[in-house]
Protein backbone atom coordinates (compact mmCIF):
# COMPACT_ATOMS: atom_id res chain seq x y z
CA UNK A 1 0.00 0.00 0.00
CA UNK A 2 1.12 3.60 -0.30
CA UNK A 3 1.71 6.91 1.33
CA UNK A 4 0.70 9.78 0.12
CA UNK A 5 0.71 13.31 2.72
CA UNK A 6 -2.07 15.29 2.33
CA UNK A 7 -0.27 18.59 2.62
CA UNK A 8 1.26 21.39 1.20
CA UNK A 9 3.60 22.20 4.32
CA UNK A 10 7.24 21.74 3.16
CA UNK A 11 9.00 20.93 6.59
CA UNK A 12 6.17 18.52 7.06
CA UNK A 13 6.99 16.62 3.55
CA UNK A 14 10.75 16.67 4.31
CA UNK A 15 10.06 15.36 7.64
CA UNK A 16 7.96 12.63 5.83
CA UNK A 17 10.58 11.50 3.31
CA UNK A 18 13.28 11.11 5.89
CA UNK A 19 11.21 8.75 7.50
CA UNK A 20 10.96 6.44 4.00
CA UNK A 21 7.38 6.04 4.21
CA UNK A 22 6.06 9.16 1.73
CA UNK A 23 5.39 7.94 -1.82
CA UNK A 24 3.85 10.61 -3.17
CA UNK A 25 1.64 14.18 -2.22
CA UNK A 26 -1.55 15.56 -2.35
CA UNK A 27 -2.67 18.66 -2.16
CA UNK A 28 -6.03 20.56 -3.02
CA UNK A 29 -6.56 24.81 -2.94
CA UNK A 30 -7.42 24.75 0.95
CA UNK A 31 -4.20 23.62 2.12
CA UNK A 32 -1.85 25.74 -0.27
CA UNK A 33 -4.17 28.65 0.95
CA UNK A 34 -3.15 27.62 4.52
CA UNK A 35 0.71 28.51 3.46
CA UNK A 36 -0.12 31.85 1.91
CA UNK A 37 2.05 30.81 -0.89
CA UNK A 38 1.34 31.43 -4.38
CA UNK A 39 -0.23 28.52 -5.86
CA UNK A 40 1.98 27.07 -9.23
CA UNK A 41 5.81 27.69 -7.40
CA UNK A 42 3.95 25.93 -4.45
CA UNK A 43 2.97 22.98 -6.30
CA UNK A 44 6.46 22.63 -8.44
CA UNK A 45 8.21 23.10 -5.36
CA UNK A 46 7.02 19.80 -4.10
CA UNK A 47 6.82 18.07 -7.05
CA UNK A 48 11.15 19.08 -7.76
CA UNK A 49 11.57 17.16 -3.64
CA UNK A 50 9.44 14.22 -4.12
CA UNK A 51 9.98 11.20 -6.13
CA UNK A 52 6.37 9.81 -6.38
CA UNK A 53 3.02 11.14 -8.12
CA UNK A 54 2.29 14.78 -6.72
CA UNK A 55 -1.41 15.68 -6.91
CA UNK A 56 -2.25 19.61 -8.18
CA UNK A 57 -5.86 20.35 -8.41
CA UNK A 58 -7.21 22.76 -11.31
CA UNK A 59 -9.09 26.07 -9.61
CA UNK A 60 -11.83 25.47 -12.85
CA UNK A 61 -14.93 24.13 -13.44
CA UNK A 62 -15.77 24.27 -17.05
CA UNK A 63 -13.48 22.37 -19.44
CA UNK A 64 -11.77 24.73 -21.63
CA UNK A 65 -10.20 26.31 -18.37
CA UNK A 66 -9.91 22.81 -16.70
CA UNK A 67 -7.90 21.50 -19.99
CA UNK A 68 -5.74 25.00 -19.92
CA UNK A 69 -5.53 24.54 -16.20
CA UNK A 70 -4.38 21.16 -16.47
CA UNK A 71 -1.63 21.61 -18.73
CA UNK A 72 0.19 24.27 -16.67
CA UNK A 73 -0.02 22.08 -14.11
CA UNK A 74 1.17 19.16 -15.79
CA UNK A 75 4.36 21.34 -17.08
CA UNK A 76 5.42 22.15 -13.87
CA UNK A 77 7.43 18.77 -13.68
CA UNK A 78 6.98 15.32 -15.09
CA UNK A 79 5.22 13.46 -11.62
CA UNK A 80 2.63 16.06 -11.51
CA UNK A 81 -0.79 14.54 -11.54
CA UNK A 82 -3.43 16.63 -12.38
CA UNK A 83 -6.31 16.78 -9.64
CA UNK A 84 -9.72 17.29 -11.59
CA UNK A 85 -13.38 17.99 -9.77
CA UNK A 86 -15.82 14.74 -10.12
CA UNK A 87 -18.46 16.51 -12.69
CA UNK A 88 -19.58 16.25 -15.95
CA UNK A 89 -17.03 19.00 -17.56
CA UNK A 90 -14.07 17.36 -15.21
CA UNK A 91 -14.62 13.64 -16.30
CA UNK A 92 -14.43 14.43 -20.07
CA UNK A 93 -11.54 16.59 -19.17
CA UNK A 94 -10.18 13.36 -17.62
CA UNK A 95 -10.71 11.55 -20.61
CA UNK A 96 -9.02 13.89 -23.19
CA UNK A 97 -6.33 14.81 -20.35
CA UNK A 98 -5.20 10.49 -20.78
CA UNK A 99 -4.94 11.06 -24.60
CA UNK A 100 -2.51 13.99 -24.38
CA UNK A 101 -0.40 11.42 -21.85
CA UNK A 102 -1.21 13.47 -18.61
CA UNK A 103 -2.66 11.62 -15.67
CA UNK A 104 -5.20 12.88 -13.34
CA UNK A 105 -6.71 12.30 -9.71
CA UNK A 106 -10.34 12.44 -9.44
CA UNK A 107 -11.33 14.19 -6.26
CA UNK A 108 -14.63 15.39 -4.45
CA UNK A 109 -15.85 11.53 -5.05
CA UNK A 110 -18.75 10.58 -2.73
CA UNK A 111 -20.07 7.61 -4.20
CA UNK A 112 -19.51 3.83 -5.67
CA UNK A 113 -21.36 5.42 -8.85
CA UNK A 114 -19.02 8.45 -9.40
CA UNK A 115 -15.78 6.22 -8.89
CA UNK A 116 -16.89 3.96 -11.43
CA UNK A 117 -17.91 7.22 -14.12
CA UNK A 118 -13.86 8.34 -13.18
CA UNK A 119 -12.70 5.10 -13.91
CA UNK A 120 -14.84 5.27 -17.30
CA UNK A 121 -13.15 8.08 -17.67
CA UNK A 122 -9.72 6.76 -17.43
CA UNK A 123 -8.48 8.48 -14.33
CA UNK A 124 -5.57 7.48 -13.10
CA UNK A 125 -6.59 7.94 -9.36
CA UNK A 126 -9.89 8.05 -8.33
CA UNK A 127 -9.94 10.17 -4.28
CA UNK A 128 -13.01 9.00 -2.24
CA UNK A 129 -13.36 11.04 1.05
CA UNK A 130 -13.74 8.74 3.42
CA UNK A 131 -13.74 11.55 6.66
CA UNK A 132 -16.44 13.65 5.04
CA UNK A 133 -18.39 10.71 4.22
CA UNK A 134 -18.56 9.85 8.50
CA UNK A 135 -19.22 13.62 9.32
CA UNK A 136 -22.14 12.88 7.34
CA UNK A 137 -23.27 9.76 8.82
CA UNK A 138 -22.14 7.27 5.99
CA UNK A 139 -19.56 4.74 5.88
CA UNK A 140 -16.49 6.05 4.37
CA UNK A 141 -14.74 3.05 4.66
CA UNK A 142 -17.99 1.26 3.33
CA UNK A 143 -17.51 3.51 0.36
CA UNK A 144 -13.86 1.95 0.04
CA UNK A 145 -15.26 -1.36 -0.06
CA UNK A 146 -17.59 -1.01 -2.92
CA UNK A 147 -15.53 0.82 -4.90
CA UNK A 148 -12.70 -1.82 -4.75
CA UNK A 149 -14.90 -4.48 -5.14
CA UNK A 150 -16.42 -2.99 -8.57
CA UNK A 151 -13.14 -1.53 -9.91
CA UNK A 152 -11.80 -5.17 -9.49
CA UNK A 153 -14.54 -6.49 -11.18
CA UNK A 154 -13.47 -5.07 -14.14
CA UNK A 155 -10.22 -4.55 -13.87
CA UNK A 156 -10.10 -0.90 -14.16
CA UNK A 157 -6.71 0.84 -14.05
CA UNK A 158 -7.37 3.38 -11.69
CA UNK A 159 -6.18 3.41 -8.69
CA UNK A 160 -8.19 4.03 -5.59
CA UNK A 161 -6.41 6.58 -2.83
CA UNK A 162 -8.48 7.06 0.02
CA UNK A 163 -8.71 10.58 1.18
CA UNK A 164 -10.34 13.00 3.73
CA UNK A 165 -8.08 10.47 6.14
CA UNK A 166 -8.85 11.47 9.91
CA UNK A 167 -7.09 8.59 12.15
CA UNK A 168 -5.03 5.58 12.04
CA UNK A 169 -7.95 3.49 12.40
CA UNK A 170 -9.06 4.49 8.68
CA UNK A 171 -5.52 3.85 7.07
CA UNK A 172 -5.42 0.23 8.47
CA UNK A 173 -9.22 -0.58 7.43
CA UNK A 174 -7.99 0.83 3.90
CA UNK A 175 -5.05 -1.52 3.68
CA UNK A 176 -7.36 -4.96 4.90
CA UNK A 177 -9.46 -3.73 2.20
CA UNK A 178 -7.21 -3.23 -0.41
CA UNK A 179 -7.07 0.35 -1.52
CA UNK A 180 -3.52 1.29 -3.15
CA UNK A 181 -2.82 4.35 -1.59
CA UNK A 182 -4.37 6.32 1.31
CA UNK A 183 -3.22 10.00 1.79
CA UNK A 184 -2.38 10.93 4.76
CA UNK A 185 -2.62 14.05 7.35
CA UNK A 186 1.00 14.37 8.72
CA UNK A 187 -0.55 14.23 12.56
CA UNK A 188 -1.63 10.60 11.35
CA UNK A 189 1.11 8.96 10.27
CA UNK A 190 3.00 10.26 13.35
CA UNK A 191 0.11 8.41 14.95
CA UNK A 192 0.76 5.50 12.89
CA UNK A 193 4.36 4.60 14.65
CA UNK A 194 2.76 5.14 18.32
CA UNK A 195 1.83 2.12 20.80
CA UNK A 196 1.84 2.98 24.75
CA UNK A 197 3.64 -0.37 25.23
CA UNK A 198 6.67 0.07 22.67
CA UNK A 199 6.96 3.00 25.23
CA UNK A 200 7.03 1.10 27.89
CA UNK A 201 9.17 -1.84 26.68
CA UNK A 202 11.83 0.58 25.60
CA UNK A 203 11.90 2.28 29.16
CA UNK A 204 11.91 -1.46 30.97
CA UNK A 205 14.88 -3.23 28.33
CA UNK A 206 16.66 0.66 28.99
CA UNK A 207 16.68 1.08 32.53
CA UNK A 208 17.45 -2.89 33.06
CA UNK A 209 20.51 -2.33 31.18
CA UNK A 210 21.53 0.81 32.93
CA UNK A 211 21.14 -0.61 36.43
CA UNK A 212 23.67 -3.31 35.33
CA UNK A 213 26.43 -0.38 35.07
CA UNK A 214 27.88 -1.62 32.04
CA UNK A 215 28.26 0.41 28.87
CA UNK A 216 27.53 -0.73 25.40
CA UNK A 217 31.21 -1.51 24.60
CA UNK A 218 32.16 -3.22 28.12
CA UNK A 219 34.15 -6.34 27.33
C1 LIG B 1 -7.72 14.74 -0.90
O1 LIG B 1 -6.84 14.65 -1.71
C2 LIG B 1 -8.01 15.93 -0.11
O2 LIG B 1 -6.90 16.80 -0.23
C3 LIG B 1 -8.16 15.67 1.37
O3 LIG B 1 -7.87 14.32 1.71
C4 LIG B 1 -9.39 16.21 1.98
O4 LIG B 1 -9.35 15.98 3.37
P1 LIG B 1 -10.27 16.75 4.41
O5 LIG B 1 -11.67 16.22 4.29
O6 LIG B 1 -9.68 16.42 5.75
O7 LIG B 1 -10.18 18.20 4.06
Amino acid sequence: MKFFLDTADIQEIRKGLEWGMVDGITTNPSLIAKQGKPYLPTVKEIAEMVPGPVSGEVLATEHPEIMEQARRLAGLADNVVVKVPLSPDGLRAVRDLKQEGIPTNVTLCFSAAQALLAAKAGAAFISPFVGRVDDVAGSGMGLIEEVVTLYGNYDFDTEVLVASVRHPLHVVQAALIGAHVATLPFSTLEKLYHHPLTDVGLDRFLSDWAKTGRGFDDE
